[in-house]
């Protein structure tokens, strides 16, 4: 009998298991593949992120060693070494996972979980072997797969998902995009910077519509200077492959149907909650017409001693959102009161420059009827941004307009993912825009551009602009 099974290794489901192992809990960890790590370390964050490394030094390469004072003859791209390099990151990336179970003493069982009851687990393994596991805490981590609709369906040659197109084996001469989210910003910018056309295909009128309004309208300038090439308000009707070709078929916003064509057509128009072969039934739990296994706030089912963190739950489809869920049900199993704060999960793309935001969007305050002041201070006043030559982008902060206190804060500026955190720390501990703007930050940095955004948000005082 184990304290707690964890269904699923992803993000979710190995910190859930190592926070209970930590706990003194004996526990168990089934992963259906045959490396632990789920989405984010196998076909999500970590190769993602190798990729767009490996694209972003190709690019400043052919773009901008020249000005640096560095002259190289033709840079060319060796795109098998450029994937042999994310294939040795990812499987060290999984190594590291599999010895923090074997240090924390998890057990590890590779096969497909499914409940026989509220209590036992059958484990399906690859060669038809079946095994039965009883723990007294279940914790559904089983993650999230790509979403499509009807029309879009991937048939993972030409009409591809995320996880496809980490694995191209040529760099396609048009890759078309449906959705200008996370994944196709990123990814699209991955093949953009190697060489390929990029055409993005976006339902909404704006990228990145989730976002803060102004990142979405700012970053377009920047990425259609980079080349990319935007098709907003089409709803995608049809892809076809064509052989060596697609074609998209969409409704532009006055309802005239387009064809846009290209070699490869990634679609990226979301992720759903993964629950396939679960048999939840058999347990009695509840799940919701989105697929996601329906918590409270304790991120228990309906049935008290399962419970369910990450993609297959409500809220933001992130790793450390994920993590953080998990660290939550080990601690709340042993009898503590943990607590997250679901309001100040950073948010990040990964493109150049990156996009970092938490809190609250101008829109979200203004729906909320909550009164505000902004500052806002841009990346090319900083001395940093010129001695690098990233000059592109700008800190947004939003404050409550009564009491100063930091309500929101979006940027797109150099190496904003790491720049972010600032913020939420300031946010958790629930700091006024002026708190920020009297704190002594190191010059040259990105970070004063923090400071001078909140400057410009307490009083309106930047000081360098
Ligand atoms: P997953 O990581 O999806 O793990 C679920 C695991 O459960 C899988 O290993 C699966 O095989 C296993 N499983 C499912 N069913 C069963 C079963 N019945 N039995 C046994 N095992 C089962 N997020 C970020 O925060 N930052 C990023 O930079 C980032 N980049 C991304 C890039 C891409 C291309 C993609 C697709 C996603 C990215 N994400 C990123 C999102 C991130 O990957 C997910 O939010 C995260 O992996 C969710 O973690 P999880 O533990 O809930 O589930
Ligand atoms: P997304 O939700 O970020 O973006 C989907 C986009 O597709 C939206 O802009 C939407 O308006 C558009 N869309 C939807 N239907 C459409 C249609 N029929 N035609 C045209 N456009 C349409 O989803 P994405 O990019 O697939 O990413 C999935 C998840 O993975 C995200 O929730 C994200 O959190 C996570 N992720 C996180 C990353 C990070 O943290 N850096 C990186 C990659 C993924």
């Amino acid at each position: 009998m184990y304290d707690v099974i964890v269904i699923g290794s992803g993000p979710g489901g190995y910190v859930a298991a190592i926070r209970s192992a930590q706990l003194g809990m004996k526990t168990a960890i089934v992963e259906k593949y045959s490396t632990l790590g789920g989405t984010c370390l196998n076909v999500g964050c970590i190769p993602s992120k190798a990729l767009l490394d490996s694209s972003e030094h190709y690019h400043n390469a052919t773009h901008t060693f020249k000005t640096h004072g560095i002259d190289i003859e033709n840079p060319k791209v060796n795109l098998k070494q450029m994937m042999t390099r994310k294939d040795e990151v990812i499987s060290q990336t999984c190594d590291g996972v599999k010895y923090l179970m074997d240090k924390n003493k998890i057990e590890v069982f590779h096969g497909i979980g499914s409940f026989v009851n509220s209590t036992t687990i059958q484990v399906l393994s690859d060669d038809k072997k079946k095994k039965n596991i009883e723990g007294k805490n279940i914790i559904i981590a089983t993650g999230s797969k790509p979403n499509y609709f009807p029309g879009m369906e991937p048939d993972k040659k030409r009409i591809i998902t995320s996880t496809e197109a980490l694995k191209l084996k040529e760099i396609p001469v048009k890759m078309l995009v449906i959705g200008a989210g996370v994944i196709g910003l990123e990814l699209g910018s991955v093949y953009k910077r190697l060489g390929s056309q990029v055409e993005v295909i976006e339902f909404a009128p704006q990228i990145l519509p989730t976002m803060d309004l102004s990142i979405g309208k700012d970053f377009s300038k920047i990425l259609k200077k980079e080349g990319f090439k935007f098709h907003l308000e089409h709803r995608v009707q049809k892809v076809e492959n064509k052989g060596k070709k697609v074609i998209v078929k969409a409704l532009n916003k006055k309802g005239v149907e387009v064809e846009i064509e290209g070699d490869y057509c990634l679609v990226a128009v979301g992720r759903k909650a993964f629950t396939a072969g679960l048999h939840l039934k058999n347990a009695g739990i509840d799940s919701n017409e989105r697929g996601q296994i329906v918590v409270n706030e304790h991120l228990q089912s309906n049935v008290p001693n399962i419970y369910a963190i990450g993609d297959v739950v409500r809220g933001a489809m992130l790793a450390h959102k994920a993590e953080e869920e998990g660290v939550y049900a080990a601690e709340f199993i042993s009898g503590q009161k943990p607590h997250i704060n679901h309001n100040l999960i950073p948010g990040v793309v990964y493109t150049w420059p990156e996009i970092a935001a938490v809190g609250k969007t101008e829109q979200e305050l203004i729906a909320d009827k909550i009164e505000f002041k902004s500052g806002i201070f841009p990346i090319r006043a900083l001395g940093r941004a010129r001695a690098s030559m990233d000059t592109n982008g700008m800190v947004k902060i939003l404050a409550d307009k009564e009491t100063d206190e930091i309500l929101g804060v979006h940027m797109i500026a150099p190496r904003a993912a790491d720049l972010i955190m600032e913020a939420v720390t300031a946010m958790e501990y629930r700091a006024s825009a002026e708190d920020l703007a009297r704190i002594c930050h190191p010059h040259p940095t990105y970070t004063e551009a923090i400071k001078e955004a909140a400057l410009a948000a307490t009083e309106n005082r930047p000081l360098h602009i």
